[in-house]
């Protein structure tokens, strides 16, 4: 039986003081749902990481990104070497807002992901279409398209262990988030494919989450669905009692 994995990406938003008080205030929760076998993580910004990781185990902390590179001239940028320093395990890759705004490609990605894999940090790579791919049926070619050339190269153990995110870009922040089905048959699909590029056994260990606008009352209802195992929640992971009540309806 796969996990399930749930994790707010704070994006922007939580001062370091904020981000320790809202750990500690999920802590006990996140220690139930981790008995239940359930992951439960915030992504913090870079700020914020330190004090999020403060009481380390429960709730699991993620970046939202990385530098592909070691060490360098690469004004504002942070390395994987220095998220492990500070005992980081999780990081985003490729989310829909840095593709959009930070000129992220799936090449950059691929380069990221294998040194996150490199340094034993498990990625949450992020996919999805935006709404003219989606209104022009292109989704599954868009989708096959990011897992290929951002997966290009890393070895199968390292995907049997990372998370991958589909978030239509569509339902980001909008609330009009995709049905149960739609959600369904592409994170079905993004198994298909990672069956089709390292096998049955790979595909049935990697983690998809669904993301884009889950909310406590329809948290369950996409992760009732067979190929979807955890959700990557924006807005509804902000306010503490929000993202418990998530949590206790996955329990
Ligand atoms: P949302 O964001 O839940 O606010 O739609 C999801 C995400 O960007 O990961």
């Amino acid at each position: 039986m796969r996990k399930k994995i749930i994790v707010g990406n704070w994006k922007m938003n939580k001062f370091s003081s904020e981000a320790k008080t809202f750990v500690k205030e999920i802590e006990e929760i996140a220690q139930v749902a981790k008995k239940n076998n359930i992951i439960v993580g915030v992504a913090p910004t870079f700020l914020s990481l330190e004090a999020a990781n403060s009481n380390a185990v429960t709730p699991i902390v993620a970046a939202q990104n990385c530098h592909f590179e070691d060490s360098g001239a690469f004004t504002g940028e942070v390395s994987v070497p220095m998220l492990v320093d500070l005992g980081v395990k999780y990081c985003l890759v490729g989310h829909s807002e840095r593709r959009q705004y930070f000129a992220e490609t799936n090449e950059t990605c691929n380069k990221k992901l294998l040194k996150l894999c490199a340094n034993k940090i498990v990625p949450i790579y992020c996919v999805g279409e935006t709404l003219a791919e989606y209104e022009a049926g292109t989704t599954k070619e868009v989708i096959k398209e990011q897992l290929v050339k951002g997966l290009a190269n890393v070895a199968a153990e390292d995907v049997a262990t990372m998370v991958i995110a589909y978030e239509p870009v569509w339902s980001i922040g909008t609330g009009k988030n995709a049905s149960s089905e739609i959600a369904q048959d592409i994170c079905g699909f993004v198994r298909e494919t990672v069956a089709a590029l390292y096998g049955n056994e790979v595909a049935e260990q990697v983690l998809v989450q669904y993301g884009g606008s889950v909310k406590p009352n329809n948290i369950k209802e996409y992760l009732n669905q067979k190929d979807i195992d955890g959700a990557l929640v924006g807005g509804a992971s902000l306010q503490v009692a929000s993202y418990i009540e998530m949590i206790k309806n996955l329990l």
